[in-house]
């Protein structure tokens, strides 16, 4: 059986399978209502209403409260929430079909910016990595280098910026603890927060926000995304090397997302979600392609799978981590037979470490003993005879 909510899983596990097994689909797409409670600073949302109509809905009732999650509008909040800051997983505990969320207070002017450059990137992406995460804490400041070609390949970088507050001290700030970006004032966009959303999701500027209660995304494109953590500082020279080989790969794009703030304040205990303190960035790894038919395809994976190869030495290790909502199935994929709880643990050491995986398991094993609910990355029951693997593996 599979769940699906908004559909945008990166390997379409909410309505594709790989092990050749027929299955049916459960398509929760009528529920999709929204109830925001103002006086509780709380909403009820059910798992298909996407995140652009969650974030219109709660604009619609104030301007100063907003719910921090994705960048695109079309995503499904129930494969959205699951598997990002909060939740176990999807799929493998039962069908979700509403959260109760609390929305969080933004100020009714929000500063933007999409700083673009193209010299000195190696330099720059080296100091972002120092600053990044501690920079400030109203300041989400992401990093995106992609691969342009002019007849000669060369790397182009976005900054693209939100900061909670007007643009009054975002000059200064910018000048103290990040002059490498040489930011200008006339730089700086003030814009609501849902404005922002928009901006955020390249939609052009004076868009009217009823544009994020549609359903259908901008276009339609094959990809595949991969993801990593950054914990150690990157040198200037590797930055380099990084460049070189992603001109070398063409289509390739890296994206880094900052950690710390608000992240790194919850325990990687506390919920199942474990990438918390410790990690400066997270990196996604982006291949678009045109070109239609499998031949384009296995190209361009080969790209990305050789990019990732080349990332290992300056990403996190044993266990090499992975976000959940950029699903890889790279990274391990389980048949579900014999061995399903060792199999599980390639792929959920990634996701969610070794003690949250551990902890997942056993919540399985007593809420879905017959693994009814599950996918080809879902969290499998283990019995006291898998015992021994988790035993074994903690002495490693
Ligand atoms: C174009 C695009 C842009 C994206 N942008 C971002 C972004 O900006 N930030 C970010 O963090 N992520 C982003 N993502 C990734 C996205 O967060 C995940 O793919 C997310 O899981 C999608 O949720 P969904 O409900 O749309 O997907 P679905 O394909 O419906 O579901 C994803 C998984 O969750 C399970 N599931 C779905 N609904 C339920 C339910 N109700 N109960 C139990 N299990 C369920 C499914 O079976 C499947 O395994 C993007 C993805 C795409 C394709
Ligand atoms: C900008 O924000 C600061 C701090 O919140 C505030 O004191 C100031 O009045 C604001 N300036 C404008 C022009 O709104
Ligand atoms: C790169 O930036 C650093 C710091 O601002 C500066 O010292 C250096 O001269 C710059 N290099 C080039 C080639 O612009
Ligand atoms: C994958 O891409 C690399 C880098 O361009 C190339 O050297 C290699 O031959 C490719 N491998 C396959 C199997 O296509």
């Amino acid at each position: 059986m599979k769940t699906r909510s908004g559909g945008h899983d990166f390997e379409g596990l909410s309505y594709t399978s790989y092990t050749n097994q027929p299955f049916v689909i459960v398509d929760i797409f009528n529920l999709r209502s929204i109830h925001i409670g103002m006086e509780h600073e709380t909403a009820w949302v059910q798992s298909s209403a996407t995140l652009g109509e969650l974030y219109y809905r709660i604009a619609d009732k104030s301007n100063t409260h907003a719910f921090p999650a994705g960048i695109c509008p079309t995503v499904g909040v129930g494969g959205h929430f699951s598997g990002g800051g909060y939740g176990g997983g999807g799929v493998s505990f039962g069908v979700v079909l509403s959260y109760k969320i609390k929305l969080v207070r933004v100020p009714p002017v929000v500063t933007v910016v999409n700083i673009k450059r193209v010299k000195n990137l190696s330099y720059i992406a080296h100091r972002w990595l120092q600053v990044a995460d501690k920079l400030y804490d109203k300041l989400f400041l992401r990093m995106m280098f992609r691969v342009v070609n002019n007849g000669e390949r060369t790397i182009q970088a976005e900054f693209p910026s939100l900061y909670l507050g007007n643009s009054t001290n975002l000059v200064t700030l910018f000048k103290k603890d990040f002059p490498e970006l040489g930011l200008e004032k006339s730089e700086f966009i003030e814009m609501s927060w849902i404005e922002s959303v928009l901006y955020d999701g390249s939609f052009p500027i004076g868009t009217p926000t009823t544009a994020l209660l549609n359903r259908k995304p901008q276009y339609l494109i094959p990809l595949k995304i991969k993801s990593d953590y950054v914990k150690t500082l990157i040198s200037q020279q590797n930055f380099e090397l990084i460049f070189e080989k992603m001109k070398e790969l063409e289509n390739q794009q890296l994206h880094f997302n900052p950690y710390g703030g608000q992240m790194s304040e919850i325990s990687e205990f506390s919920k199942p979600f474990p990438h918390r303190s410790g990690n400066t960035a997270k990196v996604q790894y982006v291949v678009i392609w045109e070109e239609l038919g499998v031949e384009a395809e296995i190209r361009y994976l080969n790209f990305t799978r050789v990019m990732y190869d080349y990332m290992t030495p300056f990403v996190s290790k044993n266990p090499r981590e992975a976000f959940l909502n950029y699903r890889d199935l790279d990274i391990g994929v389980n048949s579900h037979g014999k061995n399903a709880c060792a199999e599980g643990m390639v792929y959920g050491h990634k996701y969610f470490r070794k003690s949250n995986y551990k902890r997942l398991t056993m919540v399985k094993s007593r809420v879905d003993p017959e693994n009814f609910f599950r996918n080809e990355q879902s969290i499998p029951p283990c019995s006291s005879n898998d015992e021994s693997l988790f035993v074994a593996h903690s002495v490693i």
